[in-house]
């Protein structure tokens, strides 16, 4: 995959090296050749591109969408904030569009994740092949009919991304190491509470609610004349995260 940056747009497009296609958008036509030789290259309506080589990073903005995916800022908060790292193994519900499986998958050593809807199941298939994920084990089903199967002491991480998480709390979690996380992601801080309250009307003392966050992003502009925050690039409210710790 190649990247081209317009010059006078900052727009981003996708160039598939296997088409042997010239490209067009609606900033002009860029000719094959030039895309697969060139660094700069020019539109037949003058203007300036760069040309780079495209990272998982690109890949990730090309999967094919279905439901509502999780964003770059709260995966890479979720990651420092538990530390998983290439010995890790995660569980994670629902897979939805798979972003989060595949930005999982690239770090640590392996990824189970079960999907409820066979059509959602069907996009994170797509998407991992896309990808070229193969630590992955991808499980159409519930995962509240699943949990209690998985091996003892094998997850560091269980990530849930569906309703009613505390379905899920309600189970027996020994497949959860000792001390490692269950991180939530909800979209609304009243779904919050009632992961809390949960824990506290339950007297659920093997679970510790560490932290609670919301992360922002603010991305500037700065050129010879301008120094300020970006307007178009302001990511506003996503969601918010818990992160409980297993006692
Ligand atoms: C918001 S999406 C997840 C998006 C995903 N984190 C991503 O980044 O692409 C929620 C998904 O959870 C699935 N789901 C809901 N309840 C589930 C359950 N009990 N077990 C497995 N998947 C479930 C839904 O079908 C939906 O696809």
């Amino acid at each position: 995959m190649k990247v081209l940056f317009s010059h006078k747009t900052g727009n981003k497009y996708f160039y598939d090296e296997n088409s042997n296609q010239d490209y067009h958008c609606k900033e002009g036509m860029i000719k094959r050749d030039d895309i697969l030789n060139n660094v700069i290259v020019k539109s037949n309506k003058g203007v300036l591109f760069t040309v780079l080589t495209g990272n998982n990073f690109d890949r990730s903005i090309k999967i094919i969408r279905g439901p509502q995916i999780i964003t770059n800022k709260d995966l890479g908060y979720i990651i420092s904030r538990t530390r998983i790292n290439k010995f890790s193994n995660i569980l994670e519900a629902g897979g939805g569009s798979g972003a989060a499986t595949i930005f999982f998958a690239n770090l640590v050593n392996s990824v189970k994740t079960f999907e409820i809807v066979p059509k959602h199941f069907e996009i994170i298939k797509k998407n991992l092949k896309k990808n070229e994920i193969e630590n992955v084990e991808l499980i159409l089903g519930d995962l509240n009919e699943y949990i209690e199967k998985e091996n003892d002491n094998h997850y560091d991480l269980i990530f849930l991304d569906l309703p009613n998480p505390t379905k899920i709390l309600e189970k027996n979690l020994n497949c959860l190491k000792k001390g490692q996380y269950i991180v939530i992601y909800q979209p609304s801080i009243t779904q919050i509470k009632e992961i809390v309250d949960f824990i506290v009307k339950n007297k659920r003392e093997d679970f510790f609610v560490e932290e609670i966050s919301e992360i922002s992003v603010r991305n500037w502009k700065i050129t010879e004349k301008i120094a300020r925050p970006e307007f178009k690039k302001e990511i506003d409210h996503t969601a918010f995260l818990i992160f409980i710790r297993k006692v």
